[in-house]
């Protein structure tokens, strides 16, 4: 009897599952049920959650579901296709126009996600479009200038470009390597892009000097905001400067999984470019809209954390002590003070077995290791949630004081 081949079999599918297995990554994703919080129920555990991005937990506030619940009953479920096919609803308008309030930027366009904006926007800013009748875009003489420690989504949606002639980077918040870069690219289009907190190690951007050099040498400049959209900027919170230089870049990109807790992403800017973005992005044009109560939901709560500052004021005061605790215990975060409290580990095979240990005593710790971070350079990326209890918080230090000592990181 001969024994069927799998039709996948000659492509390296198999293999590369083997091996996770047999280094113990997980590539199958756990089973949740219930809402994620700062608890979480995988695969039937409870585990105290540092996992969650959405830190803020205002998906879980009554009257956020609530209002989530009328929109969708007012506004249905889905737009039902792009936004050119049947249009925008009011509550993705409406959303749209709160981001150029609080942005101060003439335009804004929304996307089903934060990735999806990123793509879209390098799609735009990069190509040669041309849709008949005169109808064309040509940006084939673009140059991109982008920090070395870029997310995924800018590193991906730039890989078309040839380094070196279109696509350039520079030292990780290195104003002085950026303006090298610039003496030496001659086009006339140039976009800079930099993040404004980076998502491993809660990096900020040096904002004023880095936007400095791009007005000096005639660039335009991107921020991608997804980690600090609606957190940073009034004046009694850390890297208000940062934050308001912030306003002078051309463009800023923001998520919408991150504070404000939900999904979809947006970029505003100058109003010729982000219209011209409906046809040119490709990720507007040829995929679906967010929902509708999604947007109206991410309005609502744009304009919640807008009116009452004391809901992210206390969050960013909780995070300051915990990282004052983290101090205190011996295992210090990443210099930088923002709400993402990493803590190296170190060598990968370490930060497995720790990762392990957490689950065992009841916690879910994300690591980020090779190749969301260089070999052997592990983190254990700690984002506090809003509603985690002081209990809950202590628990987790003594337990990592503990595993610090056994596991020597
Ligand atoms: C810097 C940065 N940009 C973009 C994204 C993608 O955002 P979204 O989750 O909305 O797709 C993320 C999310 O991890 C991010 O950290």
């Amino acid at each position: 009897m001969t024994t069927a081949l799998a039709p996948t079999a000659n492509w390296p599918f198999a293999e590369l599952l083997s091996a996770a297995e047999s280094v113990n990554a997980k590539v199958d994703p756990p089973v949740v049920d219930g809402a994620v919080g700062p608890t979480i129920v995988q695969n039937g555990r409870e585990l105290v959650n540092f996992a969650s991005i959405n830190f803020l937990n205002l998906h879980q506030r009554p009257d956020v579901l609530e209002h989530f619940l009328s929109a969708s009953r007012e506004h249905g479920l889905t737009t039902g296709g792009s936004r050119m096919t049947q249009g925008i609803s009011r509550p993705h308008l409406e959303m749209e126009q709160e981001i150029c309030r609080v942005t101060g930027k003439e335009r804004a366009i929304s996307f089903a996600t934060g990735l999806l904006a990123n793509f879209g926007f390098l799609n735009a800013m990069t190509k040669y479009i041309d849709w008949g009748a005169g109808m064309k875009c040509d940006n084939s003489d673009a140059v991109v200038i982008m920090d070395r420690h870029s997310h995924w989504s800018l590193l991906k949606a730039a890989e078309h470009l040839e380094h070196g002639k279109r696509l350039h980077t520079f030292r990780h918040n290195s104003p002085e390597d950026l303006e090298k870069v610039l003496k030496r690219v001659s086009s006339p289009k140039v976009v800079v892009v930099i993040e404004s907190v980076y998502s491993a190690d809660g990096s900020i951007a040096p904002m004023n000097e880095l936007i400095d050099i791009c007005e000096k040498y005639g660039a335009l400049s991107f921020v991608d905001d997804a980690n600090g959209f609606m957190l940073y900027g009034p004046e009694n919170r850390p890297f208000a400067e940062e934050f308001a230089a912030m306003r002078r870049a051309t463009f800023v990109m923001m998520s919408f999984s991150k504070a404000i807790g939900i999904e979809g992403g947006a970029i505003a800017g100058p109003a010729d470019a982000i219209n011209a973005f409906e046809i040119t992005s490709g990720t507007s044009m040829f995929t679906a809209a967010m929902q509708p109560p999604t947007a109206s939901t991410v309005g609502l709560l744009i304009r919640t954390l807008d009116g009452d500052p004391s809901i992210v004021d206390n969050y960013l005061a909780r995070v300051e002590r915990f990282r004052a605790r983290l101090t205190e215990i011996g295992a210090p975060p990443f210099e930088t003070p923002s709400y993402i409290t990493s803590v190296l580990i170190g060598k990968d095979e370490t930060a497995d077995l720790v990762k392990d240990a957490f689950i065992e005593k009841g916690f879910l710790i994300p690591m980020f290791m090779f190749p969301a971070v260089k070999r052997n350079q592990a983190v254990m990326r700690l984002i506090i949630n809003n509603d985690h209890t002081e209990e809950q918080l202590e628990y987790f230090l003594s337990t990592l004081a503990e595993l610090k000592a056994k596991h020597d990181f």
